[in-house]
């Protein structure tokens, strides 16, 4: 099977049409955007790499469940498919909608963090950090030190060092830590998964501690191909048990089911507690809508069970993942400086080694997106100093240990002809990269900047 070659396990029914500009007009695009790509219209992008949430391609089944939305107010059949859907697939008896993420981490953490709290994590997503200083708590990083060394090769690259997190429990004292954030894949750590063995160890932890352990989950089915794919005793399972078996160990989930759920937008919250999900409802009602829809409509909690179920599907997740690491591999060959192993949903560009002329204060990750796009049209996004915000106390910046351009592919959209292009566009950039200068910021937001900073180019 090893080296069968892959084809997608679907064929294209409907396409969209995508504008070509020269370069000089991208040039003028990216000046008015003031050099944050988040800020460039997207009709004026050849292919969109921000991001992989939201951005999928829905199946002709996921678009004919949109028909049968409930759109009740209290208690729609589509709330009740969608719930069935999760319990059964996940597990968990206890279900929340939410509108995205970032709403599931809003409502779950007005219940469990309180001011001065700590949260240990395997590098938490932004929004996560976001919500947990929002609320004057910390984020502890605990990921294993292989994860920062971009070229060292470990097949899971998410996993938590339980002997880091064990001395943060020691020291903050449980109760301190209301939960420990486990990430599967772990997205800012470039995409990468978290063994069975290793949730199995961070959950034996909190269980000997008494701590509640909750997922983000956003891309647990590609934590699952990862299992299947890379770990002892998994390659005869199906994703969908190892799912199950994922899932078994943590006490409750966020999911952002803008990625593995192959949605547009939504979201929801798991648990195994009745307890908690009342508490929850009780948010849920305040910041997304009552408790059978929370910022959802109906047709769209069909749509994700129908995405669901499709999305832990072996032969969907295999051309997908493979996609991504051909896209790795053309870079790998034009010597390109990557982020190895190559994530599940996207390709991280080492902008360090790409710009070691520039320094991190001058955002080398954010410098090489804007040039991509200036020379290809391709919008990647910057996962490096511009993300990691100041420190919330000294204001300080905090430069991570990677600085990353992370292009991460859509589900179902591109084609690898567009991987190809995607290919040339950087080797073009790689070419000029000794002329390349860094960026300054002008103006930042005081938490989550990146969305709307903006910079001017140093000479
Ligand atoms: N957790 C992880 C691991 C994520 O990657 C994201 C979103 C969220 C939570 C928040 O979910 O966007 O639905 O509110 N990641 C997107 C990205 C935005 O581009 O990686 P959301």
């Amino acid at each position: 099977m090893e080296n069968m070659p892959y084809a997608e396990p679907w064929r294209i029914k409907m396409i969209e049409s995508v504008k070509t500009l020269t370069k000089e007009e991208r040039k003028k695009i990216i000046e008015k955007a003031e050099y944050n790509l988040f800020k460039v219209p997207a009709e004026d992008v050849f292919i969109d790499l921000l991001t992989d949430s939201g951005t999928g391609a829905m199946s002709d089944k996921q678009w004919s469940a949109i028909m049968l939305g409930d759109e009740s107010y209290a208690g729609s059949k589509s709330f009740f498919n969608m719930k069935n859907t999760i319990t059964d697939l996940l597990g968990f008896p206890y279900v929340l909608p939410t509108h995205q993420g970032r709403a599931a981490e809003n409502v779950l953490f007005s219940v469990l963090i309180k001011e001065g709290n700590i949260i240990p994590g395997n590098a938490h997503f932004d929004t996560t950090k976001g919500h947990i200083e929002f609320r004057k708590a910390t984020a502890v990083d605990c990921t294993i030190d292989e994860a920062s060394d971009t070229t060292l090769y470990h097949p899971f690259k998410g996993n938590i060092d339980t002997k880091k997190l064990e001395n943060v429990i020691n020291k903050y004292g449980v109760e301190n830590i209301p939960f420990v954030v486990l990430t599967v894949t772990c997205n800012t750590g470039g995409g990468q998964p978290v063994s069975m063995e290793n949730i199995k160890a961070v959950s034996t932890l909190c269980k000997k501690h008494n701590i509640t352990l909750i997922f983000d989950s956003a891309r647990f089915a590609e934590n699952a191909y990862f299992i299947k794919t890379r770990e002892e005793g998994y390659q005869d399972k199906s994703i969908k048990e190892i799912v199950k078996e994922m899932f078994s160990y943590a006490d409750g989930m966020t999911m952002s089911a803008k990625k593995d759920a192959i949605i547009n937008i939504g979201g929801f919250i798991a648990l195994r507690s009745n307890e908690i999900y009342q508490k929850a409802c009780t948010f849920s009602i305040i910041f997304e809508g009552f408790v059978t829809y929370g910022g959802m409509s109906g047709r769209d909690m069909e749509a994700l069970a129908a995405g669901l179920k499709e999305g832990t599907e072996y032969e969907y997740l295999h051309a997908r993942i493979s996609q991504v690491k051909y896209l790795g591999e053309k870079l790998k060959e034009a010597g390109i400086p990557l982020l190895e192993p190559f994530g599940g949903h996207a390709v991280y560009v080492d902008a360090k080694k790409f710009l070691p002329n520039i320094p991190q204060t001058q955002y080398p990750a954010q410098v090489l997106g804007v040039e991509l796009y200036i020379e290809a049209g391709v919008r990647g996004v910057e996962i490096g100093t511009v993300l990691a915000d100041r420190d919330p106390v000294t204001r300080q910046e905090r430069p991570p240990k990677m600085e990353l351009l992370r292009l991460a592919i859509p589900r179902r959209v591109y084609t690898n002809n567009h991987m190809d292009f995607i290919v040339w566009g950087l080797k073009k950039v790689w070419e000029r990269r000794n002329e390349l200068k860094g960026l300054k910021i002008k103006y930042e937001a005081e938490i989550m900047r990146h969305f709307t900073a903006t910079f001017e180019q140093l000479s």
